[in-house]
């Protein structure tokens, strides 16, 4: 006789947390300790909801809202499994990305903020999901929208507009970053359009709000310490950004 009654939820392959763990809301950054972080320092009553293979997760609220925060570890596939996870089996709506990046025009600089508003990329993600189509991958403009007010409201720089999220960190190639610049592109990290790929899969809605840690022309960087405390701004605009007509 085969066994009618399902098995109770007990996570996903990656994620320990129990069903209802996770809020609707749900802050992103790369590193692990800086979900703990964020946790710490901008979550009220957070508590911890998973760390399988480390990747930490809280949930706490923010303005009284219940939010979470997880880290998605480093690169696109990374990304979106978590993403995925959350989409699908957590009851998430909202993912907003708080990562670092690095520069590529001379206008953007170190500390600044980047909202993307598009992510090109050299990952298959966007291809095949469609069989023969190259989607394109965009935040929701409902949370680009909200992020943008925000953005009049800081006092430094907040630029907006495409990114490049790359699969490859070590990537000797100068004359892609010229090209790159030449059509618009603000800045590289490894991230955001496996985000936005996933979000528009499961019907979630996304965003990436990232600081600028380095610049590939100057070689100007953030401190490993001024990375940790560095992204406060971008912090803001991503809260504001998940709490948009909530
Ligand atoms: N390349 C890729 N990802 C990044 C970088 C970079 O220079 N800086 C921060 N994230």
């Amino acid at each position: 006789m085969p066994d009618l009654v399902s098995a109770p939820f007990t996570g996903t392959p990656h994620i320990s947390a129990a069903p209802g763990d996770f809020a609707p809301l749900v802050l992103m950054p790369g590193d692990p300790r800086r979900a703990r972080r964020i946790a710490e320092t901008f979550l009220e009553d957070a508590r911890r909801v998973t760390e399988v293979r480390g990747i930490l997760g809280y949930t706490g609220s923010h303005q009284g809202v219940p939010m979470s925060v997880l880290a998605s570890g480093m690169g696109i596939p990374s990304v979106s499994i978590y993403a995925t996870e959350l989409f699908r089996h957590y009851g998430v709506r909202r993912i907003v990305r708080v990562g670092t990046a690095g520069a590529i025009p001379a206008s953007v600089r170190v500390r600044d903020v980047v909202i993307a508003s598009a992510a090109h990329t050299d990952s298959s993600l966007g291809r095949v999901l469609v069989d023969g189509v190259s989607l394109s991958l965009a935040p929701s403009y409902r949370l680009l929208r909200a992020a943008a007010d925000a953005a009049e409201q800081e006092p430094s720089a907040v630029h907006i507009g495409a990114v490049f999220s790359s699969d490859h960190f070590y990537l000797d190639r100068p004359a892609l970053f010229d090209a790159l610049e030449r059509r618009g592109t603000l800045a590289v990290e490894m991230e955001a359009a496996g985000l936005y790929a996933v979000a528009c899969a499961e019907g979630g809605e996304a965003l990436a709000v990232l600081t600028v840690s380095d610049h590939l022309r100057t070689g100007d960087a953030l401190t490993a310490d001024e990375r940790e405390t560095d992204f406060d701004r971008a912090l803001r605009i991503a809260a504001v950004a998940l709490l948009a007509d909530v």
